[in-house]
């Protein structure tokens, strides 16, 4: 049986093609390499020493989704990757969010419903929560007030899945919420490649430090958190790929269900936190400037990460020095 993986040459996506490859399940990958390159093909069959059919496909075309099921009739769980996730772009290009988030996500539940494949697993995030209720963030927190159209993709999507699960409990749905996945594959091999300057802290932290930017700009140090920076739950994206892993295995031995998970380590550092262990582990300078706050952020955000811990059998085991030793490994490779 094979699980179709879109967005697969992503960054998340590769990192769980990976740990699917190695527990010798058969991969079926999609992706129009919108935000990815095909070199990551390679380099996935180059970490787990395994192969993969790839079909090179917008998943919005719903003709050649078809023919994936058609020609693939063992497909029996997806998982979905194939969404653009850059905030700041979301905000000035929302019909190109709606449309490729929502309206590929819908196309891809109707040919599954059509083909009879009912285990969809969903990459959420912790974007949902908008404002937190309260932290350590439960599954059970109220979601809404999203401040963007990415994150509002995800909170739709889940209500999407959420109503399709009413009406057709034979569905197994797994609806991951993840925090701020960071780092890369041990080898260096896969990682995270933002498109133009980073906006996400990591990607760019490792950037300054490799003398390709100039400085970090810390948006704001006056938060009610310990040193006043931002806190945030950062887990390594090889944890969050085995979490996926984890969440088909629960698909495939429960009845049927709508199951939310949190995916984080529980734990929360600040962006100075993130800065001293980054200097730490690599011996290498990340210059800083404190700058004004940033619109939309929050002060604090971590999960408490128990239930996955209690219904997958999942917690996140990389450390903050390996988050930052792996990014640190990846963008040298890259140089
Ligand atoms: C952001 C998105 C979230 C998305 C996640 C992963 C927002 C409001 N949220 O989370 O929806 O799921 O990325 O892609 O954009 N920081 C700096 N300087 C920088 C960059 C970041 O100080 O140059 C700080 C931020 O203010 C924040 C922390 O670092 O306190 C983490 O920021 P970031 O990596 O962008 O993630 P989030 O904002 O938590």
């Amino acid at each position: 049986m094979s699980i179709l993986v879109t967005g697969g040459a992503g960054y998340i996506g590769s990192h769980t093609v990976v740990e699917l490859l190695n527990i010798g399940q058969e991969v079926i990958i999609i992706d129009n390499f919108s935000n990815s390159k095909p070199e990551v093909l390679d380099s996935i069959r180059k970490i787990t020493g395994k192969d993969f059919k790839f079909y090179e496909i917008n998943y919005l075309n719903r003709e050649a989704l078809e023919k994936i099921f058609e020609e693939n009739k063992d497909i029996e769980s997806v998982i979905n990757f194939a969404g653009f996730k850059a905030v700041g772009e979301s905000v000035e290009k929302p019909i190109e969010y709606y449309t490729n988030n929502i309206s590929g996500a819908l196309v891809l539940l109707d040919t599954m419903r059509k083909y009879g494949v009912k285990k969809f697993v969903f990459s959420s995030s912790a974007t949902v929560y908008g404002n937190p209720e309260r932290i350590p963030l439960t599954e059970d927190c109220r979601i809404g007030g999203t401040t963007n159209p990415y994150g509002t993709t995800k909170l739709y999507i889940e209500q999407i899945l959420k109503d399709i699960y009413k009406s057709d409990n034979s569905w197994d749905i797994a609806i991951l919420r993840y925090f701020n996945p960071v780092g890369a594959h041990e080898s260096g091999l896969i990682g995270e490649e933002p498109k133009g300057i980073p906006n996400n802290l990591m990607p760019y932290i490792v950037r300054v430090a490799a003398g390709m930017l100039k400085e970090l700009s810390v948006y704001g140090n006056d938060y009610d958190t310990p040193d006043g920076t931002g806190v945030r739950d950062y887990i390594h994206v090889v944890d969050l790929a085995k979490g996926h892993i984890k969440a088909i295995e629960k698909l495939n031995k429960e009845k049927h269900g709508l199951f939310i998970y949190n995916l984080g380590t529980g734990v929360g550092y600040s962006v100075l936190d993130m800065v001293k262990a980054f200097e730490k582990v690599t011996g290498k300078q990340v210059p800083y400037k404190i700058a004004p706050r940033r619109e939309g952020d929050i002060a604090t955000c971590y999960s408490d990460p128990t239930k996955a811990k209690n219904e997958l059998d999942w917690v996140a085991t990389k450390t903050l020095e390996d988050m930052c030793k792996d990014s640190w490994k990846f963008i040298q490779n890259r140089m």
